[in-house]
């Protein structure tokens, strides 16, 4: 199928959650949401909907190979029950009602979809973003941080300069270059190589007043101009994409600009940290939250 999604559910042992969502979400999920069945041993029913354009078969395959490998090191009982089915638009878009709640980010941020009427909390602005066909709602760990070390570094921008120049490399639906405009941000260019992205980023940025600084471009970072530079670069992408990107990435930084990379499980620390010690970077802050890495980066 072309149109709508695929839900695929797997029932395993509560201790597999955590790494069966990151699985999920890194082969593409826009979204998940976990039951708890009642029994014993507890177990768990993990629900994650896909684009229909999805090939549904490899993924099965890839997630019983990898339900075999946390088998096989002893770090779960799973039962292997995988279900797939297809989900009409309408039916998703009732799903997400239900489980897509408005949701607070650090200090000034409100991320919520366009049918929440509000109120919010006062000191805080809102990111509208509706949940469906691309990464990046704010639910999943890497978004946070990223959202979060925005925050950060918008609060420690000096006003008198006018806003930041801004580039979010694997833009999603948006988000952070939505929130980036919503903060300050002079000017955003949000980057993304998968047109149903771009698409998906377009429609959010319609819901969004501030948005009119932020320009989506489909492509990568090969796409720029030569002497295009920034003050902040977002990329949250996965480790084997970011790494071989971050010697470009340094040359667009503009002088004193700062890189914010996240998308990097824990284990890969070590593999990221030597490419970084090989490049023109330097770690300034580190943020870790559900087994995942969130890196700000400067030049040295
Ligand atoms: C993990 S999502 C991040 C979405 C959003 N920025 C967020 O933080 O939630 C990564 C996005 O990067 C895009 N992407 C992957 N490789 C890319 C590349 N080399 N250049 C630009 N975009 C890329 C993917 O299509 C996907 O939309």
């Amino acid at each position: 199928m072309g149109n709508g999604y695929v839900e695929v559910s797997v029932v395993a042992s509560s201790e597999t959650e955590e790494g069966l969502c990151d699985f999920l979400f890194s082969e593409g999920a826009l979204g998940l949401v976990t039951e708890d069945l009642p029994g014993e041993p507890a177990g768990i029913r993990i629900r994650a909907s896909f684009p229909g354009t999805v090939p549904v078969e490899p993924l099965v395959e890839k997630l019983k190979r990898y339900q075999e490998s946390l088998e096989a090191l002893g770090l779960c009982r799973t039962t292997r029950t995988i279900e797939v089915r297809d989900i009409p638009v309408e039916d998703w878009g009732r799903t997400w009602k239900e489980h897509f709640k408005p949701l607070l980010v650090g200090r000034r941020l409100v991320i919520a979809p366009p049918w929440e009427d509000g109120p919010f909390p006062e000191n805080r602005l809102v990111v509208r973003i509706d949940p469906a066909m691309a990464f990046g709602t704010g639910h999943h760990a890497t978004t946070r941080m990223c959202l979060e070390a925005l925050e950060a570094f918008m609060d420690g921008w000096p006003e008198d300069q006018g806003g930041p120049v801004v580039l979010d490399v694997g833009t999603g639906t948006g988000i952070l270059a939505i929130a980036a405009a919503s903060l300050g941000a002079a000017r955003v260019v949000a980057l993304d190589t998968d047109p149903e992205a771009c698409d998906a980023a377009g429609k959010n940025l319609a819901l969004n007043q501030d948005a009119g600084q932020v320009r989506i471009l489909h492509g990568g970072i090969e796409i720029l101009g030569p002497a295009d530079r920034f003050d902040l670069l977002l990329a949250n992408l996965d480790t084997r994409t970011l790494c071989p990107l971050l010697h470009t990435l340094s040359r667009l930084l503009a002088p004193g600009g700062r890189l914010i990379v996240s998308g990097i499980p824990v284990e890969d620390n070590a593999t990221v940290a030597a490419v970084v010690q090989d490049s023109p970077l330097r770690i300034v802050e580190r943020r870790v939250q559900d087994g995942w890495l969130c890196l700000t980066l400067v030049a040295r």
